[in-house]
């Protein structure tokens, strides 16, 4: 082989293998969609999974060799079992919902958006987010993130315990209901444009008495005529054109006494941790039409400052995403 072609197949190997980590995500998506983790639990044959779920016996086979060679299935003689040690969270309902959320938005929603990418940078075009297709599946990794930021949102809304709570973009209303129920003198309303979101809050919240869900824009709501003492935009701001970010932050103020909060949860560009997720984070969005670009911190300080809002706090709750909570007060 000559200097030149041996240099080619080098970059071509280097790649190859830079895209190995990859096989493992495209697996258990896989294996999370059609059950195929549960359905080798026991330790099984293809032929018999496949007859079982109706599944097309080749593909399984081709899937439970990548497992096998990857960690994720384990061969004992004719028979293939999950590998408890690698992938049991896929083998329980609930821990297999929370990551398949996560590998859902990740390859239905992030993936065919990176792969158009230089289309949408030759001008051909942006995406668009379906609403109705993804937002239980956004709805559903945003809840992932709750249980970091439980403890600091329920201890900021503390000394409003009585008051009038509103959860702006709420999904399936995860905050909505910890605040519910840990206040139970507090009234709490959850606010969504997404229909389906709002229906399961709704049927998710049938015991809690002082909570109440509106399937509505946030920029037709409003409390008429009363004050709202802790307003949440929570994984929200994406959603808001940057230009319009202003007003809409300028007019929820307008709802708070003094005293007031807001609490807003959001990936920040430049800060300094989590460089490379908040900034595919932040390239998944811009290449949308109808998807906006992330704040940096020193964007938020100017937010907050152009709507008379004093910055309490602002703390990572997830390092690795530069994911921030940030706690504004009325003065
Ligand atoms: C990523 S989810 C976050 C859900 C929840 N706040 C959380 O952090 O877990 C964002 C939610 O905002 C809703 N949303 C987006 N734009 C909105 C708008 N203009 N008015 C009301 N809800 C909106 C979406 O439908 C979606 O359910």
């Amino acid at each position: 082989m000559n200097i030149k072609k041996w240099k080619d197949a080098y970059y071509a190997h280097k790649w190859m293998k830079k895209n190995e980590p990859f096989l493992s995500v495209w697996h258990v998506y896989v294996g999370y969609e059609t059950e195929l983790f549960k359905a080798f639990k026991k330790g099984k044959t293809v032929e018999k999974v496949s007859k079982e779920y109706n599944y097309e016996e080749d593909l399984v086979r081709r899937w439970v060799e990548v497992g096998e060679a990857i960690g994720h299935v384990k061969k004992k003689g004719s028979k293939y079992k999950t590998s408890k040690k690698n992938c049991g969270e896929f083998l329980d309902d609930r821990t297999s919902h929370a990551v398949g959320a996560l590998l859902k938005e990740m390859m239905e929603l992030h993936i065919p958006t990176i792969l158009a990418y230089p289309d949408y940078i030759k001008k051909e075009g942006r995406a668009h987010f379906d609403h109705e297709r993804f937002g239980k599946t956004v709805a559903d990794t945003s809840a992932t993130l709750e249980n970091f930021a439980y403890k600091q949102v329920l201890k900021m809304i503390s000394s409003r315990k009585d008051g009038v709570v509103v959860d702006l973009g709420c999904g399936t209303g995860g905050y909505t209901r910890a605040i519910a129920h840990k206040y139970p003198k507090a009234t709490v309303i959850g606010v969504d444009l997404n229909k389906d979101v709002i229906e399961i809050a709704k049927a998710q919240s049938k015991q809690i008495s002082n909570i109440q869900f509106e399937n509505v824009d946030l920029a037709d709501w409003s409390l008429e005529g009363e004050a709202v003492d802790v307003v949440l935009m929570h994984n929200l701001l994406h959603y808001i054109p940057n230009h319009e970010r202003e007003a809409t932050l300028q007019r929820i103020a307008g709802w708070l006494p003094s005293g007031g909060q807001i609490s807003i949860m959001t990936p920040v560009t430049e800060a300094k941790f989590g460089e490379a997720f908040v900034n595919s984070f932040n390239a998944f969005f811009t290449a949308h039409d109808n998807l906006f670009s992330l704040p940096s911190q020193v964007e938020m300080q100017q937010l907050a400052k152009s709507a008379d809002l004093k910055v309490k706090n602002i703390e990572p709750i997830i390092k690795e995403g530069a994911w921030h909570l940030i706690h504004l007060v009325k003065e």
